[in-house]
């Protein structure tokens, strides 16, 4: 194994989780970030970084430190760049299919790109979220076949899960303790160490690999199963005519009731993980009972906003056929627009045969565009008329806007994530 202080890294996959990962080890080591996207890689180079994880300067700073020996991000799309490293992290996408099985192409495919420069002595560390297994059951056997080097003999491995937060800046990289893990005592030790040089949070050695995987897919389905059972509740209060966030409120008054809110559950990580652990439980002949009815209620919120607002429009008998949706992203001050619960929300509605108009001004409408075949508003106009205003996303820049400019005794206010004024509001989840 290498010696900390002999490391060159390289970082496959520049995305949310790379990116912040590569600008981080740059202050303290040689590092090349290597993604597939060519534009992606353009705009690195020219320290634009559209996920909006990295300030502009810090990439810079990242960047120009390369001119000098030992340490320095260097960006490239052109794979053999990162055959003089020996110490690769994959940070790719796993995200699911169509059938909501894992994808795990992507994974593969950076791991046989590694397996092709992989020397005696090198470690491959995996950062992306799998189920548990799947680093020795999937990936240790390609990096060997594909390189003839044998694990524990030749090489290491480790996987080490990231839990950024997009859209998060109180939570980041260097503050989150990470957990770590190693395909052998030695190799835990090193992948323990290296990150420990740049978390200041510190870090936690698991036991083994399959326990760092297992603890990854764990805290997401902890969390999509405890949002269902607040989505649950909003479903039966709609039919008691109770506010659940009033609900929420009261019952928030005892010591330890946990306090989660209702809302639509998108994005990659909360809403495709449990999956993960599905397929492997479901693989080894268990089918989850607790995580797959928590996914099914989570999935239904969507169109259950949609029936809501609907309903709350036929009430005021109001005949405008135009809503207007605030927000697109699958989160708060984000800019990822994968698995946005918002498109059920719009499709929900479109299908009852509402025209949908969808401001987001940090989605990136190209993207929108591609992904959706969604046209986003290029700007809010407040002189037209809308049977309901939804605010789907609770971004901060929403915060400006003044509802009162559609407030009147025809146009609904709905508010999905309770955030706004309790009386400004005609709904809300
Ligand atoms: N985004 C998050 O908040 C978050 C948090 C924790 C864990 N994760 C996990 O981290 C992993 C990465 O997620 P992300 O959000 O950073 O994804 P992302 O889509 O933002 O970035 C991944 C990058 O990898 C690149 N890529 C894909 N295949 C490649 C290959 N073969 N070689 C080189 N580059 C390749 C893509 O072009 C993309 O730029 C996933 O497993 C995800 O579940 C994500």
């Amino acid at each position: 194994m290498q010696q900390r202080n002999n490391v060159k890294i390289a970082i496959i996959g520049l995305g949310y989780v790379g990116l912040p990962l590569a600008v981080e080890l740059a202050f303290n080591y040689k590092v090349t970030g290597f993604d597939i996207d060519t534009e992606r890689v353009f705009n690195l180079q020219k320290y634009i970084d559209h996920t909006q994880s990295v300030e502009s300067k810090t990439l810079q700073d990242a960047i120009t430190l390369s001119n000098k020996a030992d340490t320095g991000l260097c960006i490239t799309d052109i794979e053999k760049n990162i055959s003089d490293c020996n110490v690769y992290i994959i940070t790719v996408p796993t995200p699911v299919n169509k059938n909501k099985q894992p994808d795990l192409s992507l994974c593969f495919a950076a791991t046989k790109s590694v397996a092709k420069f992989l020397h005696k002595n090198d470690t491959v560390i995996y950062e992306s979220t799998v189920y548990p297994g799947c680093t020795e059951e999937e990936c240790i056997p390609i990096l060997e076949k594909e390189s003839g080097l044998k694990i524990n003999t030749d090489f290491w491995v480790g996987y080490s899960p990231e839990r950024i937060n997009p859209g998060d800046k109180i939570h980041t990289l260097a503050n989150i303790k990470k957990i770590t893990s190693g395909s052998s005592p030695e190799a835990a030790a090193f992948v323990d160490e290296l990150y420990a040089s740049i978390i200041q949070a510190g870090t936690y050695k698991a036991p083994s690999i399959k326990v760092a995987e297992a603890a990854k897919a764990i805290e997401n389905a902890q969390r999509d199963v405890n949002i269902s059972f607040i989505n649950e509740l909003a479903l039966i209060f709609d039919k008691m005519n109770i506010d659940t966030n009033d609900v929420l409120e009261a019952a928030a008054t005892k010591w330890n009731f946990l306090p989660f809110k209702p809302g639509l559950v998108g994005g990659h990580c909360i809403g495709v993980d449990p999956y993960y652990l599905l397929y492997k439980s479901k693989e080894l002949g268990y089918t989850p009972q607790v995580i797959l009815s928590g996914r099914e209620v989570n999935e239904q919120m969507g169109n259950f906003i949609a029936n809501k607002v609907n309903s709350l429009i036929k009430k005021k008998g109001n005949t405008n056929n135009n809503i207007l949706v605030l927000g697109f992203t699958f989160k708060e001050n984000c800019t990822d627009i994968r698995n946005t619960g918002v498109i059920h929300l719009a499709e929900g509605l479109s299908n009852v045969g509402f025209e949908i108009d969808i401001y987001d001004p940090l989605a990136d409408a190209q993207k929108v565009k591609q992904e959706y075949n969604l046209t986003l508003l290029p700007e809010l106009k407040n002189e037209k008329e809308y049977a309901a205003v939804v605010h789907a996303v609770a971004h901060d820049v929403f915060k400006n806007i003044d509802f009162n400019n559609w407030k009147n005794n025809k146009t609904i206010i709905f508010d999905v994530k309770g955030t706004l004024d309790k009386n400004l509001v005609d709904g809300r989840l």
